[in-house]
């Protein structure tokens, strides 16, 4: 059962699709109160009690012991001190003494979330503005909140199948032929791709819309070519429309009033990577409109993808906030300063970008008022996903466009996917890209993944390895690393067959991945949960960060430190090993519940899948399209009948039928035997252990 509850003057943010009744009624399970404009909820935490949620954070998939900040960031370290990223998915989920139950605070600007940091018994979250909607979830179990919830957010966005597969993506590949040796790099050593990415470099000066025609002389010919072999293009997308009078986009924003201004008028101008660039309304549905259709010149010269970025939006510096530090120095210059004065030249530059000061200085039109850009701010990112989506259908109507943004606000769940932004070469962003994944499948973001080998910092070979047998699960599978850093290609290491053979596992499993990740988007499900979601009764399980729950048969615990040639894992229950060197290389070993140290060479990685149950392997494939859904191999231990159903269908089309798609795989043991058979054909079951 949900409730609603109204205060101060909330904002239509879209983030819910069902219109609930507000509630008169105390707020139960917290405490409110009111200090100036903000509205502060307080709420008593037992000693063992934890919290899920915030989707896109640092730190555990409890969150409890910490504080977090709803103010869409771009942020480029994700360290664990910090309290914002990219996006502000405001759900969070109660377990413990009081019992079970969720809260959502439906609110577009800062929204403090103090999680028992100041005070480890309470949990004291604050609406900044305090113009909100809060709704309380009451339910069963974790399970049950997530369900509710995501009934009232809608259902998810769904990738085509194609999606699903490997994207090879750098900030640096410039030309066409950057592209082709990257392509070329892959297909001569059978590594499976899909999709190359395009980073800011082709476009011309960094301008929305364009590409450079001396880089891409002859874009729809790259992508028939590309398409020859099974390969798609990913162009980014920026937010900032770069200053420069004669470039369409800018002219035409100008004209008709689309970008957002400041309290006097003037078009607000903030400098991202095209130098000065202004920011579309995209909060207005005529701004969204107009956007979406200046995509289609791309579209038409056959790009099926984009990735939407530095909309948070990300603003450098602003003129006025460069002409603050310039004063600052100038006021300075000649003295001979302390050191205080010193830390506050520094940061009269460094704390230019992203700054508090710009984003309260321009304003978006809403029902034709002027708003605060600071009042609004974590939608932003949102509203201009909600745009590309518009321009993607209506280019190819019917049919699955693949997109995914940085920033994102819930309800752009709806629209596209989300990648987890500027990571590092670290072993513990392997983690965090684990825990993140189950916190964003509870907020409707299930298209989801990290750059794989790390975006900042020189990555190294056993961390890319390490980080593919994670990948190999995620729902976006995409290496990308910033420009400057080491080359992170798989076929430039010495060890690329196995990462390639990674990447075989990778594909063998995409028709079971594109299974669960449908059937969890249309059941309200979560592809992938902490183990607290399915043992409630099991402290261990409760406690356990560092695995999770894929689907409802497996279990992933990938490894995530460096020279370690194995982990510890807690099984919860009976559960088979399967040791994973590459799709038709791996052994199976039964492993009853508890805690065990499993070996895994460097170039091994593990999949449990629980006892009773069953895992298809297809034929894989050097690209999506190839892989042979028909030649399954099931992996279990079971000892009596199981069964599995199979979701397939076109891998494109927009309407999903979900019954009409299902297919069951049944194992039938009779005499000592198993025999398999999907669809009421007969299957190898060879790797069927019995007991
Ligand atoms: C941002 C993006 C990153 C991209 C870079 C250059 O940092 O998050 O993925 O490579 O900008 O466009």
């Amino acid at each position: 059962m949900i409730s609603r509850y109204d205060f101060g003057h909330p904002y239509d943010t879209g983030a819910v699709v069902q219109q609930l009744p507000v509630s008169g009624d105390p707020v139960p399970h917290f405490t409110v109160r009111q200090h100036g404009a903000q509205v502060i909820f307080t709420a008593p935490l037992g000693d063992d009690d934890m919290i899920f949620g915030l989707g896109q954070a640092v730190r555990g998939l409890n969150k409890r012991g910490h504080r977090y900040r709803a103010w869409n960031s771009d942020d480029f370290s994700h360290t664990e001190d910090k309290a914002s990223l990219y996006g502000s998915h405001n759900l969070l989920l109660f377990s413990g003494e009081t019992g079970v139950f969720g809260a959502f605070f439906d609110d577009p600007g800062a929204v403090a979330f103090d999680l028992g940091y100041t005070r480890g018994d309470e949990a004291v979250i604050t609406s900044e503005n305090g113009d909100l909607t809060v709704y309380i979830i009451e339910g069963e179990s974790l399970t049950d909140l997530v369900r509710q919830f995501r009934q009232l957010i809608g259902k998810p966005y769904l990738p085509p199948r194609w999606g699903l597969g490997y994207i090879q993506s750098r900030w640096g590949y410039a030309t066409a032929d950057d592209l082709r040796e990257v392509v070329a790099g892959h297909r001569e050593k059978h590594i499976p791709l899909d999709t190359v990415s395009m980073d800011i470099d082709y476009m011309a000066d960094f301008r929305d819309f364009t590409w450079d025609t001396a880089k891409f002389p002859d874009l729809p010919g790259l992508t028939a070519e590309f398409a020859a072999d099974h390969i798609r293009v990913m162009p980014i997308m920026d937010a900032g429309v770069k200053v420069q009078p004669g470039d369409a986009t800018y002219d035409e924003g100008i004209d008709k009033g689309y970008f957002c201004r400041k309290a006097d008028g003037e078009v607000f101008v903030g400098a991202v990577w095209p130098g000065k660039a202004v920011f579309p309304d995209f909060l207005r549905e005529e701004v969204r409109q107009w956007f979406a259709a200046c995509y289609r010149p791309l579209l038409e010269a056959g790009v099926e993808a984009i990735w939407n970025d530095m909309n948070e939006p990300a603003i450098f510096y602003s003129v006025e906030g460069l002409q603050a530090a310039y004063d600052k120095a100038d006021s300075m210059r000649g003295t001979n300063i302390g050191v205080y004065d010193y830390f506050a030249l520094k940061d009269a530059f460094t704390g230019m970008s992203n700054s508090m000061a710009d984003y309260r200085r321009f304003y978006h039109v809403i029902d034709g008022q002027p708003v605060n850009h600071e009042k609004v701010h974590n939608l932003y990112g949102a509203m201009m996903t909600k745009a590309t989506a518009q321009g993607m259908r209506a280019v190819r109507p019917g049919k699955r466009p693949l997109l995914f943004s940085r920033a994102s606000f819930i309800g752009a769940h709806r629209d596209g996917g989300i990648w987890q932004g500027d990571n590092n070469a670290w072993w513990s962003h392997i983690l965090l890209n684990l825990r993140e994944l189950a916190s964003l499948n509870m907020v409707g973001f299930l298209f989801n993944g990290a750059d794989i080998g790390g975006f900042g910092c020189n990555t190294t070979e056993d961390l890319v390895l390490r980080w593919l047998q994670l990948g190999a699960f995620t729902p976006i599978m995409r290496n990308h690393a910033a420009m400057g850093t080491r080359d992170q290609e798989i076929y430039r290491f010495a060890k690329w067959e196995q990462m390639r053979d990674v990447l075989t596992v990778r594909y063998a499993l995409i028709p079971y991945l594109y299974s669960e990740l449908v059937k969890a988007a249309e059941t309200d499900g979560m592809m992938f949960r902490p183990l607290a979601f399915d043992y409630p009764q099991d402290e261990m399980a409760c406690r356990t960060e560092d695995q999770l729950m894929l689907g409802d048969g497996c279990m992933i615990a990938p490894v995530y430190e460096q020279n370690a040639r194995g982990r510890h894992v807690y099984l919860p229950e009976d559960m088979l090993l399967v040791r994973f060197r590459s799709a038709e290389d791996f052994d199976c070993v039964p492993m009853t519940a508890g805690h065990h140290w499993i070996e895994l060479a460097l170039h091994e990685f593990p999949l449990f899948i629980r006892r009773g149950h069953i895992l298809p392997l297809a034929k894989a494939a050097e690209y999506v399209a190839g892989i042979d859904a028909s030649a399954l191999t099931l992996l279990g231990w079971v000892d009596t009948n199981a069964a599995l159903t199979l979701y397939e269908d076109d891998g494109e089309s927009e309407v999903i039928d979900l019954s009409a798609g299902l297919t069951e795989i049944r194992v039938t043991v009779a005499d000592g035997n198993a025999t398999a058979k999907a669809a009421g054909k007969a299957l190898d079951a060879t790797r069927i252990i019995l007991n």
